[in-house]
């Protein structure tokens, strides 16, 4: 099992402040800065893209940047995204025509690699990927808002690919994003989750540092 990561959802913070709300996170003890990408195509949403990316590395943030890529087609992106300053990508295998060349663009841009699965999608995805991956991102909502409710099916879901990932023997992330609190992040983090996405628990809270305390102490208890 790797360590804890908390990684706020960028999504839900003050667009306007957006690199103060970055220090402030990561300062309150965020791990990661998970960066939401939406193309209004792939999903009906539209969001940021590397500029952002590139913004928050000139503005100081050091912590990785985990960024999320729900857009279609998705290859193109990706090497503007390393320029960026990303240090890890995580994109839904339906936006790809060619899964493990995918995969293999990230790598090659000399960052880590995630494959993203839908509430619907079935864990089959993995079954000749599994091995080339740094992370599998379960999504516990559906992809497009932030704010919305934990999909319970998928606690059943995060016990399977913990199952996967320990027989591979590899040191493969399991991240989980959509509807993560205080109130279950212990019931997900049982379930196998090591790497935890929040955006409106973290950002929708008065005092981050203690709300990140929170959900640190639930996994630990
Ligand atoms: C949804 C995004 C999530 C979202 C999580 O498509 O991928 O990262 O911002 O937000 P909360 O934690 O509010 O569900
Ligand atoms: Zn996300």
């Amino acid at each position: 099992m790797q360590s804890t990561v908390i990684a706020p959802s960028i999504l839900s913070a003050d667009f306007a402040r957006l690199g103060e709300e970055v220090d402030n996170v990561v300062a309150a003890g965020a791990d990661w800065v998970h960066f939401d990408v939406m193309d209004n195509h792939y999903v009906p949403n539209l969001t940021i893209g590397p500029l952002v990316c590139e913004a928050l590395r000139k503005h100081g943030v050091t912590a990785p940047i985990d960024v999320h890529l729900m857009v279609e087609p998705v290859d193109r992106i990706i090497p503007d995204f390393a320029r960026a300053g990303a240090t890890d990508i995580s994109f839904h295998p339906e936006a790809s025509r060619h899964v493990h060349r995918t995969i293999q663009l990230i790598r090659a841009q000399g960052c880590r690699a995630g494959l993203v699965l839908n509430p619907a999608t079935p864990l089959d995805v993995l079954d000749y990927v599994l091995e080339d991956l740094d992370m599998v991102l379960l999504m516990s909502v559906n992809p497009g808002f932030g704010g919305q409710s934990f999909i319970d099916a998928t606690l059943r879901k995060i016990e399977q690919v913990r199952a996967r990932i320990d027989a591979s023997g590899k040191a493969i992330r399991l991240e989980v994003d959509g509807g993560v609190k205080p109130d279950n992040i212990a019931a997900i983090a049982k379930a196998g989750a090591d790497t935890f996405v929040a955006g409106s628990a973290i950002f929708g809270h008065a005092d981050y540092r203690a709300v990140i305390a929170q959900m640190r102490e639930a996994v630990s208890s």
